[in-house]
């Protein structure tokens, strides 16, 4: 068996992007302490996947797997990690390496936002359920650190949530921060035959070391997953929503955060995977609010809870208009405010004929609110105000008329947001054209709104606002106050450009404002 006398933080492997996997195995002495699916790169990577190894500093590990000795001999040590592709999206976070879906555990704590993530640091694509890990002080701008959790003899990490034991009625410290996790077992060598498992993890010391304390919830059904967990204050217990199987979802409860018993299994037509459920105000009304069971796709219960029992008193709606957006959590513990986090399942971009080392962002966080009319309740997210706080400079234009063509504003290479607002009752059509010739358009005769492959109804004949927040790869639509959310990809090359407007018919802008994004 190779061995590797551990001198420095990081192992480099090399690998091939979407290359056929075998599995790797890492040995401390005979204890196996890594399984990882792993594409051979051997001595023409196409990338490098690191691996933090510093608690092993000074001893000596051994590697097996069925590899050509290349791929052996090109395994280094290294005090850094390596670079990935040489540009990101600005806005957008994405690892630097590696492949990304859901959000997991995140959480407001002392004044920084955490976000784990779904990863797999050896490929571009999914496997090797690892959660990443980073963090942020304003939402926006994200350091990414090592990952926190690895697979182990219990499954792969798959998703789940943060909690904060302010009352330290797990026992392992006021304020101690949870994980919930579930273990997916039967993925790899390691955990094979196993089913999925939810366990907890624990981090004191503000989430640099995270230490693995076992399972809390043995198999309901055999691949249940994505537990969250709340306190619900009325009834003084924790609750958890649990996919199950199908449409199928639970409730558990706790008293200790430890041991959970079911009070609920409820199907939910529509809904699958990543559940939440948490309570909001109806029109900000803190004395009359309702709970919400959301799931992956967006598909959502309006209804209300008494710490055991969800009752839906609505049928189900969707909170996004395409299928991009998936798998969003709600974050713990941020204060007067809820705040959303979604995967964007974006395609593998290429730059210059290569692909990149990233694939999977997150959107922009936004601030959820329930609002009622005539037809019921609707949940509206709108982007969080520290995206305001990066702006630099911003172009405002009012009373736009029918048949105008004008240019607007012209940016250079940055992210920025284009908001309009358009009164009622028109029935013309409007364009936006920005960076390398793409285009939104309003159709107001046929209540769509156009945006590049991406068609969203909307109710004609009211007033419309609309923000459009464009950078690398992806353009997020958030309208009508936050109740049309939708994600369009695209692969320019550049943001700079102009923003150009176009008002055929009887189509008039009250205002369009253009705000470009910087790094501050
Ligand atoms: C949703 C999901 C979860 C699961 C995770 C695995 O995208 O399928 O249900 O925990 O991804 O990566």
């Amino acid at each position: 068996m190779p061995q590797i006398d551990v001198q420095k933080q990081y192992l480099w492997f090399p690998v091939r992007q979407g290359g056929e996997r075998k599995p790797l195995f890492i040995y401390d002495g005979d204890t196996r302490i890594f399984e990882f699916a792993v594409a051979p790169g051997n001595d023409a990577p196409d990338f490098y996947a690191a691996l933090n190894i510093n608690d092993w500093m000074g001893k000596t590990l051994a590697l097996s797997g069925e590899f050509p000795d290349a791929f052996f001999e090109n395994i280094r040590q290294e005090d850094q990690k390596p670079a990935g592709t040489s540009r990101r999206p600005r806005l957008h976070f994405a690892p630097e390496i590696g492949w990304m879906n859901d959000p997991n555990g995140l959480v407001y704590q002392d004044g920084e936002y955490h976000m784990c993530f779904q990863y797999n640091p050896f490929d571009t694509e999914w496997g090797n359920m690892t959660w990443g890990y980073a963090k942020s002080a304003d939402l926006i701008h994200w350091q990414e650190l090592d990952p926190v959790l690895y697979p182990d003899e219990t499954g792969t990490m798959f998703s789940g949530c943060a909690y904060i034991d302010r009352e330290n009625a797990a026992g392992f410290g006021k304020d101690a921060r949870l994980y919930y996790y579930t273990a997916a077992g039967n993925n790899g060598e390691w955990s094979k035959g196993k089913p999925s498992t939810q366990h907890l993890a624990v981090t004191t010391d503000g989430g640099r070391t995270v230490e693995k304390k076992g399972m809390v919830l043995d198999t309901v059904e055999r691949d249940n997953r994505d537990p969250k967990v709340y306190y619900h204050a009325p009834s003084k217990g924790y609750f958890m929503v649990l996919f199950l199987v199908d449409n199928d979802f639970a409730v558990f409860r706790s008293e200790n955060l430890k041991d959970w018993s079911m009070t609920q299994r409820i199907t939910l037509p529509g809904a699958a995977e990543c559940p939440d459920l948490f309570e909001l105000p109806v029109d900000g009304d803190q004395s009359n609010t309702k709970w919400i069971y959301w799931s992956a796709d967006s598909c959502y219960y309006v209804g209300s809870f008494d710490g055991y029992t969800f009752t839906p008193e609505q049928e189900k709606r969707y909170a996004y208009c395409n299928k991009i957006a998936y798998a969003a959590q709600t974050v713990y513990g941020a204060p007067d405010r809820l705040i959303t986090i979604p995967w964007l399942r974006t395609g593998q971009r290429e730059l210059n004929g290569k692909k990149t080392t990233y694939h999977g962002l997150m959107g922009v966080p936004a601030v959820l609110s329930l609002t009622k009319d005539e037809t019921g309740y609707r949940l509206r997210q709108n982007p969080v105000e520290e995206l305001d706080r990066i702006i630099t400079s911003s172009v405002e234009r009012k009373n736009l008329l029918s048949g105008c063509e004008e240019t607007v504003a012209a940016v250079e290479d940055a992210p920025f947001e284009i908001k309009a607002s358009f009164p009622a009752g028109l029935t013309g059509t409007a364009s936006i054209g920005f960076a390398e010739g793409l285009t939104a358009t309003v159709d107001f005769a046929k209540g769509l709104f156009q945006l590049g492959k991406e068609e969203v109804p909307f109710g004609a004949n009211k007033e419309l606002d609309i923000r459009l927040i464009v950078d690398d790869d992806v353009i997020e639509l958030f309208a009508d106050n936050g109740a049309l959310y939708t994600v369009c990809e695209h692969t320019a090359n550049t943001l700079a450009g102009e923003i150009r407007v176009a008002l055929e018919g009887d189509v008039k802008l009250d205002s369009i404002t253009v705000c470009v994004f910087g790094n501050n």
